[in-house]
């Protein structure tokens, strides 16, 4: 079954050192907090002799607290990929249909297949509005849907999450994995609805790609059973302790969320006013349809300028091409970039 999987393609990863300007994998532009590497340095021999606590109850205990409901709402993973993981392994069984919005991140289809369950996409509707009826239409067992999603960057409201959570008897899953970037959440729907896991990163909001740490939200009876799938001890001793410091450092976090918010802005100003077409989004990326429509020629001619964004090559996503905000100086380069394949494309 295996040998039929194509398996995920992560972005291009370039060496450190390597002189590009990185805008492909939606890695906060900023370093993280000096209390995140404080933490990392006082980690004592000892801790790594040792097993890290299986459950990551230090985190558990902080992130409860900032984010105001209780330690045992709180699952720990190893990056959100790895909450996505235990939650398929846990709610999806052979024969069960995963349905998503259409497009979405491309992680998904993967975990469905290795699963063994149905994988069925809806298109969005007009706008990116959330497809309601035709996703209840498909019988799912569960529905995922990144909000906001990923590559488009757009959001639904968290009352129309709310409406699906409420017609739809199975698990909702909602990533969150950009949510720090957008004015809403959607963390207080899981009070009244038993069926909704919400997924968080530190990859993005956090600037710690590298470390590999996400949690899940739900309600404790269900974190419980996602905790019977998890691995024994899925986050190690020292991302325990970094991803504690750097979520009570909510003050560092946010300052770079503000950057992105107001980069982001600027730099979808200046592309509509180059021509292009810039959905809106509410996450640190921004998803730009290219003058043209030819979105392969646009990634291939900021690459040989040495600046690297990301290009899908999958039906109805050739002509655009997502772009990370990274920092001033990083926009700056890319707009120049893009004036400069305009002026190449007018002298062909
Ligand atoms: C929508 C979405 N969810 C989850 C992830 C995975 O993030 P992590 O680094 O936490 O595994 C990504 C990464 O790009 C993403 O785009």
């Amino acid at each position: 079954m295996v040998r039929q999987i194509e398996g995920y393609t992560p972005g291009e990863q370039p060496a450190f050192g390597e002189r590009v300007v990185k805008l492909n994998t939606n890695e906060n532009p900023f370093k993280p907090s000096d209390k995140v590497i404080q933490a990392i340095r006082e980690v004592e021999p000892e801790m790594l002799r040792r097993y890290p606590n299986p459950t990551a109850d230090g985190f558990r205990a902080a992130a409860a607290k900032v984010l105001g409901i209780t330690p045992n709402m709180i699952l720990a993973g190893n990056g959100s990929d790895d909450i996505l993981t235990i939650a398929t392994r846990t709610f999806l069984a052979h024969g069960d249909i995963l349905a998503v919005p259409d497009p979405t991140y491309s992680l998904y289809p993967i975990l469905a297949q290795l699963q063994e369950a149905k994988f069925i996409t809806v298109p969005w509707e007009k706008d990116y509005a959330l497809p309601i009826e035709a996703l209840l239409a498909t019988k799912a067992r569960a529905i995922y849907l990144a909000n906001p999603n990923a590559p488009t960057g757009t959001m639904v409201p968290p009352s129309k999450m709310a409406e699906l959570a409420r017609a739809f008897p199975g698990l909702v899953l909602i990533d969150e994995a950009y949510v720090d970037f957008a004015d809403d959440n959607c963390l207080s729907l899981v009070k009244d609805n038993g069926n909704i896991v919400i997924s968080r990163t530190f990859s993005k909001g956090y600037s710690l790609a590298g470390l590999r740490f996400g949690y899940a939200v739900a309600q404790p009876q269900v974190i419980h059973e996602m905790m019977k799938v998890k691995d024994s001890y899925n986050c190690d001793a020292i991302s325990i302790v970094a991803a504690t410091a750097a979520i009570l450092d909510q003050e560092h976090a946010r300052n770079s969320w503000n950057h992105v918010r107001e980069e982001r802005q600027r730099v979808s100003v200046e592309l509509s006013q180059l021509g292009w077409t810039v959905l809106p989004s509410h996450a640190n990326f921004i998803f730009a349809i290219c003058p043209e429509g030819r979105g392969r020629e646009a990634y291939q001619g900021l690459k040989a300028q040495g600046i690297l964004v990301r290009y899908f090559d999958k039906p109805g996503l050739t002509d655009k091409i997502r772009i990370t905000i990274g920092t001033s100086q990083e926009n700056n380069a890319l707009i120049g970039g893009i004036k400069a394949l305009t002026v190449a494309e007018k002298a062909a």
